[in-house]
């Protein structure tokens, strides 16, 4: 080998490394972070106190955390809706827009209806819809 070809060899395998460094870095970002696993699946505030039935009137939203992620529950013909408040387009959390009536991600503009079905942007799929159920207590409980 001569000293010429070794020296190519370090600087391709340098830029090789980087390049594959830079490469992980842009998938880690682009690949959506929903973690559905881990949590209680007790809906709570930001502060961990469980969010109550009673505590959403009709045509009301909360929103809270379960299972590890921001999640919506609403009142709906008496009925509690959860959606999962992560966008299915790259994972950023929706705000609910009172004005206009709509879920908004404040990262790509995508946009969702009350029940989390796709409006505009580039979200490729709703909203998706949890299960919830009502303890005795009154703690809701996603799943
Ligand atoms: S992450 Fe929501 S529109 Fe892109």
């Amino acid at each position: 080998m001569t000293r010429r070809t070794f020296f190519d060899r370090i600087f391709a395998a340098l830029f090789g490394s980087t390049a594959l460094a830079f490469a992980g870095s842009a998938l880690a970002y682009l690949y959506p972070n929903r973690n559905f696993i881990s949590g209680t699946r007790q809906f709570s505030n930001m502060a961990g106190q469980p969010i109550l039935a009673k505590e959403i009137g009709e045509g009301q939203f909360k929103s809270g955390v379960a299972l590890g992620s921001p999640v919506i529950v609403q009142r709906q013909n008496g009925e509690l809706l959860a959606l999962s408040a992560v966008c299915t387009h790259l994972g950023c959390t929706v705000s609910y827009i009172e004005d206009e009536q709509i879920f908004r991600c404040p990262c790509h503009g995508g946009e969702y209806d009350l029940d989390g079905s796709v409006l505009d942007g580039p979200p490729p799929r709703p909203l998706p819809r949890l299960n919830v159920k009502v303890e005795e207590d009154g703690k809701i409980i996603i799943s």
